[in-house]
């Protein structure tokens, strides 16, 4: 039986419809419930339960977005340090296996190099950077597991948010039972205010950028697999193979669910923080041979976010066609 921490939440919610998909038996446990920030409640409520694994899918990730941490420094340090290493000494104390969710942005950027000489271009949106896209692509490498995070409390700037992801990262190295999955911009074909899909078409403006993305179905599915095959523990990057520039991102949009929407995009990053962003933003390729050395399937990016876009489902209210003759500079999807 699994155990699962933080169910309630976007990607705890994924896990859970897996799980059952699976017909894996699980308990679903909110802090409502129990206070499973608290150590003795969370041993001794593992000890009643007995269950063979845990998922920690709790979190605090700022809502609307990762600028809402820069000033809930408390929340985020007890949610993504303090709480993974609470459930760490607990679940050694038991003896008990169990996967933590951790980020791909505590990297910035991508290895550049042709396997003799690499350098990191911290700037994916740098004119050297796309030369290199235009040019070069196969050139182009992810950050590995091996790889420390550049975009972390030991290595500034970086949101708080990152920061405290990488820290706990670092401290959850020194436990033996752990996997640690680092998802990274989720989406699928389910509208969602965390959806990447979904938020590429609220934004008033898009920030282009280059990105490894991760479907949530697949992610999920890779983490379960993981643990199903008895994988080696430790560090798994879990983003759908390879990476895709935001703008191809918004023509498959166009082209599939927003035909008639106009996209506009912040002129640079001087923009962008001056404006839509208070603490900087991670932008990284991360390379996922590890996980697939392992056996586990990941669709490569783009055809994850074609079968998501194809298989759309919007909560957006349907305008009548009325609405839209009258308010055309709108442009509501229906
Ligand atoms: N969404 C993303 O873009 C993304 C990307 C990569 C990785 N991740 C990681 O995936 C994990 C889950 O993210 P999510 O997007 O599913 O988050 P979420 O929707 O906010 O859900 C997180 C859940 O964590 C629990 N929780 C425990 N301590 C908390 C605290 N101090 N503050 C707020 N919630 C707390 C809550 O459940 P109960 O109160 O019911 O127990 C909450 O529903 C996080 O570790 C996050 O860093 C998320």
């Amino acid at each position: 039986m699994i155990v699962i921490l933080g169910a309630s939440g976007y990607i705890g919610q994924v896990f859970e419809a897996e799980l059952k998909r699976r017909k894996m038996r699980f308990i679903s446990v909110s802090r409502k419930d129990l206070d499973y920030t608290q150590p003795d409640k969370l041993l001794a409520y593992l000890k009643k339960k007995k269950p063979d694994f845990l998922i920690n899918a709790a979190g605090f990730v700022g809502k609307p977005n990762v600028d809402a941490c820069e000033t809930a420094r408390a929340e985020t340090l007890l949610g993504n340090v303090i709480l993974p290493q609470t459930i760490a000494h607990v679940c050694t104390i038991l003896g008990l296996p169990w996967g933590h969710l951790s980020t791909g942005c505590i990297y910035n950027g991508a290895k550049i190099g042709d396997g003799k000489k690499t350098y990191i271009e911290k700037d994916l949106s740098s004119p050297s950077f796309k030369k290199v896209l235009a040019g070069k692509p196969w050139s182009i490498r992810g950050f590995d597991e091996t790889d420390e995070p550049n975009f972390s409390f030991r290595n500034p700037p970086c949101s708080f948010y990152s920061g405290s992801k990488a820290l706990a990262e670092e401290v959850l190295s020194k436990s033996g039972n752990v996997y640690i999955w680092r998802l990274r911009i989720p989406f699928d074909e389910n509208d969602h205010a965390r959806n990447y899909i979904s938020k590429m078409q609220r934004y008033a403006k898009v920030y282009d950028n280059v990105n490894s993305l991760s479907h949530n179905g697949d992610s999920v599915n890779a983490c379960l697999d993981l643990w199903e095959k008895r994988a080696p523990f430790g560090t798994y990057n879990i983003t759908n193979p390879g990476f895709i520039m935001t703008r191809e991102v918004i023509d498959m949009i166009k082209k599939t669910i927003a035909p008639d929407k106009t996209f506009e995009f912040w002129k640079d990053d001087n923009e962008f923080y001056a404006t839509a962003a208070k603490t900087p933003r991670s932008n990284c390729i991360l390379d996922v041979s590890k996980l697939l050395a392992t056996s586990v399937k990941m669709r490569p990016v783009r055809e994850a976010l074609a079968d998501s876009l194809a298989r759309w489902k919007s909560n957006a209210v349907p305008q009548s066609a009325q609405f839209r003759r009258q308010f055309p500079a709108r442009n509501v999807r229906t």
